[in-house]
């Protein structure tokens, strides 16, 4: 028996597996209005067999884009257009879930194919940045950002608000707060990018005031039967690990008393100087680490493209689910690949009938 082709519960919510597609942003956006590229796109995905579908990282404001052409959620032209990715995730079997975030000090930037590197500050498709403290990224990302002041921290927590607002009212079922990768939330986290002297920097009970309180805001809008979970980078690979392990998990008890249910793993990505060690399915037994400490149910992604490492990951318990991106844009039918490398015997997962019919069943 597969523990991979195992349903999973959290909530009033059933996975049919415990395969993700983890958000993966398209860049193909105008105005954060998705398009037919998006619709194809994600239904291709749910309809390979995954249990969980989470839409890429979708800004909360206009300035919390990373590009021009990321998606939003901040008025009613962008919520129309996510209508019928909801639909189509589901019609397929998946549960529809939506990322929200704000890109920080690492936004306004050129599209990966188009450089990675921050638009030129006198180019007209740019915008100030924001983030905790006025420090850049660096390297291809060198642009100033403006300090917040409280009422920036307060109508970014509001815009937070609004957008689980959308994705609630749209029918996403799980809704994943972007507090990783040296965005915005990972920014107030991390000594790199928050050198503030107020209530929302210094101490770690300062460094977490504003993912906390944006838990806690989004908590009010988002309905109790449905899976609250958030994308946290537990660890920079920057030579103070430890530490940054037990900050996160401290951080994640937090997260857990303001009724938080599920994290999924990440990198911390705040500095550029990191040595991360890629490895196949390195971040497993750090996630592990999370769930043992914490008794909060997680996932994780990188590197976990072959089957039997999926597999083991969920078998010996360092995992709930297992999030496969890049192999699912290689093979959006990854899942069924899985199933038959699985010998998977009655699924519960399936490929569309007018696929499965023609192929071998197992
Ligand atoms: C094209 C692309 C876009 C991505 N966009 C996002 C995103 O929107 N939000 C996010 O948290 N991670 C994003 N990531 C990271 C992925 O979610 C995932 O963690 C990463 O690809 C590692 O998993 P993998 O080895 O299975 O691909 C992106 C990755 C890729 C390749």
């Amino acid at each position: 028996m597969s523990a991979l082709f195992q349903p999973f519960e959290l909530k009033d919510v059933t996975l049919r597996n415990r395969i993700a597609v983890p958000p993966m942003c398209q860049y193909m956006a105008e105005e954060g209005v998705p398009n037919d590229w998006h619709l194809s796109h994600y239904a291709g995905l749910a309809r390979g067999g995954a249990g969980l579908v989470i839409v890429e990282a979708t800004a909360v404001s206009p300035e919390g884009r990373i590009t021009p052409n990321c998606t939003g959620l901040w008025n009613d032209a962008q919520a129309a257009a996510f209508a019928p990715i909801v639909a189509a995730i589901e019609a397929a079997g998946a549960v529809p879930g939506i990322q929200i975030g704000h890109a920080g000090r690492k936004a306004s930037a050129n599209r990966p194919w188009d450089g990675d590197d921050h638009i030129a500050e006198d180019d007209p498709k740019g915008w100030q940045t924001l983030s905790p403290s006025a420090i850049p990224f660096g390297a291809n990302l060198p642009r100033t950002p403006k300090a917040m002041t409280i009422a920036d921290i307060q109508r970014v927590q509001a815009d937070f608000v609004a957008a689980a607002t959308r994705a609630r009212d749209l029918g996403f079922q799980w809704l994943e707060l972007h507090f990783a990768h040296g965005y915005l939330g990972q920014s107030f986290f991390s000594p790199h990018a928050n050198q503030r002297d107020d209530q929302y920097g210094g101490t770690f009970e300062n460094r977490a005031r504003f993912l906390l309180e944006t838990v806690r805001a989004v908590k009010q809008v988002w309905p109790d039967n449905l899976p609250l979970t958030a994308r946290l980078g537990v660890i920079e690979f920057d030579g103070n690990d430890e530490q940054q392990l037990e900050e996160a998990i401290a951080l994640a008890e937090l997260l857990k008393a303001e009724g938080l249910d599920f994290l999924n793993v990440s990198i911390s990505f705040s500095t550029p100087t990191a040595n991360v060690p890629w490895g196949p399915g390195f971040m497993a037994p750090i996630a592990e680490r999370i769930r043992t400490a914490t008794a909060l149910p997680v996932a994780s992604a990188w590197g976990i493209d072959a089957p039997q490492i999926a597999e083991h990951t969920v078998a010996q318990g360092q995992l709930d689910l297992v999030m496969i991106g890049r192999a699912h844009l290689a093979n959006p039918h990854w899942p069924y690949e899985a199933a038959k490398a699985l010998r998977v015997k009655d699924p519960s997962w399936v490929l569309p009938v007018p696929y499965a019919h023609w192929l071998e069943r197992y």
